[in-house]
């Protein structure tokens, strides 16, 4: 009788055993980043209504809350900030006592070995919710806007963070914030960049939850549109040569085919943000009952690395960590 190929591969698949010796991608919570939002607004932790388990966090419970991601095993964290106050040029978010300056200096002093990533982005600052300041008629000055964000990766690392992220997407912040960041003598300190990040519907639950909706207009005049994969090259290799440490696709879910585009295309390391949205989504289809959420959940996180990401930034990261032990 004659075998077929298809046969000898299920061979490959008939025991759990076998099937793991040939697995070709595995998640290790060692590859996550977890995101972190630190509010000056509220005394006590609170959950963000579309964001299940996610929550804001007063300075006062920031230490518990890094001890146990931790002890999870969560090598590191995203900071951002929701301050008190806003205003037109985000004031807040490159002063010496800003929110996220004292986060750091809370993680950084009582759970050292924890990285600490901070996004450096205007729009929680701003009374107008962009990520660079504004013209009188509302457009975004781009090199106006590069100065404040250097000011504000600068009094992150002064403050102790490990590594910045700028997020804002204007033209030539890789190279303005490193050499803000040389000058001063953090040389070491890496950038990653958000480099493909499309302006996408899969952020509405993060503007809740930071706070950061734009009062008027919205951010497609610098953010990427979704139609576009070779603009997702062009920027990488701008930010690349401006001096991007790694380099960052956002969304995620939405934009495998740019994940291993960028892959392919560069040798640096690789994150991939599982955006708000996209966690949104499971959590709200698993409470109907409609999906199996941990099943779910790990087969898009491993479609995400098996795509080409190195790195996973991720509201599912303590979850993950969980699940990952239970199944050793
Ligand atoms: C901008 C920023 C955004 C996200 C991370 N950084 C929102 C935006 O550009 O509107 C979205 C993250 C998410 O949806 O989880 N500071």
């Amino acid at each position: 009788m004659a075998v077929f190929p298809l046969t000898r591969l299920r061979r490959l698949r008939s025991t759990e055993k076998l099937r793991s010796l040939v697995r070709e991608t595995a998640l290790s919570i060692d590859h996550f980043i977890y995101p972190l939002f630190i509010s000056e607004e509220i005394t006590k932790p609170q959950e963000i209504g579309s964001m299940p388990d996610v929550y804001q966090w007063p300075l006062k419970y920031l230490e518990k809350e890094a001890l146990r991601i931790n002890s999870l095993g969560i090598p590191a964290v995203l900071l951002f900030g929701i301050p008190k106050r806003k205003d037109a040029v985000g004031s807040q978010a490159y002063a010496k006592t800003g929110i996220i300056q004292k986060a750091i200096q809370i993680i950084k002093s009582q759970v050292p070995e924890l990285l600490v990533i901070t996004d450096v982005c205007l729009c929680e600052y701003t009374d107008h919710g962009h990520c660079g300041i504004v013209d009188k008629n509302g457009s975004v000055q781009n090199d106006a806007s590069l100065e404040l964000l250097s000011q504000m990766a600068l009094s992150h690392v002064a403050a102790g963070a490990d590594m910045v992220a700028p997020s804002d997407m204007m033209d030539g912040r890789v190279g303005a914030i490193r050499k803000a960041l040389d000058e001063k003598g953090f040389t070491t300190k890496p950038i990653m960049a958000y480099s493909a990040k499309y302006a996408s519907g899969f952020y509405g639950p993060f503007r809740e939850a930071a706070k950061s909706q734009p009062q008027f207009g919205d951010r497609r005049s610098y953010q990427m549109d979704p139609a576009n994969s070779r603009e997702a090259l062009r920027e990488v290799n701008l930010d690349i040569a401006e001096g991007a440490d790694m380099i960052m696709v956002k969304p995620a879910l939405a934009y495998l085919d740019i994940i291993r585009q960028v892959r392919d295309h560069t040798d640096l390391p690789l994150a991939a943000y599982n955006v708000s949205g996209e966690y949104s989504m499971i959590k709200a289809a698993a409470q109907k009952g409609w999906i199996d959420e941990k099943r779910v959940t790990l087969e898009i996180l491993t479609g995400i690395k098996r795509a080409g990401a190195d790195i996973i930034i991720s509201y599912f990261a303590p979850q993950v960590a969980k699940w990952l032990r239970e199944s050793l």
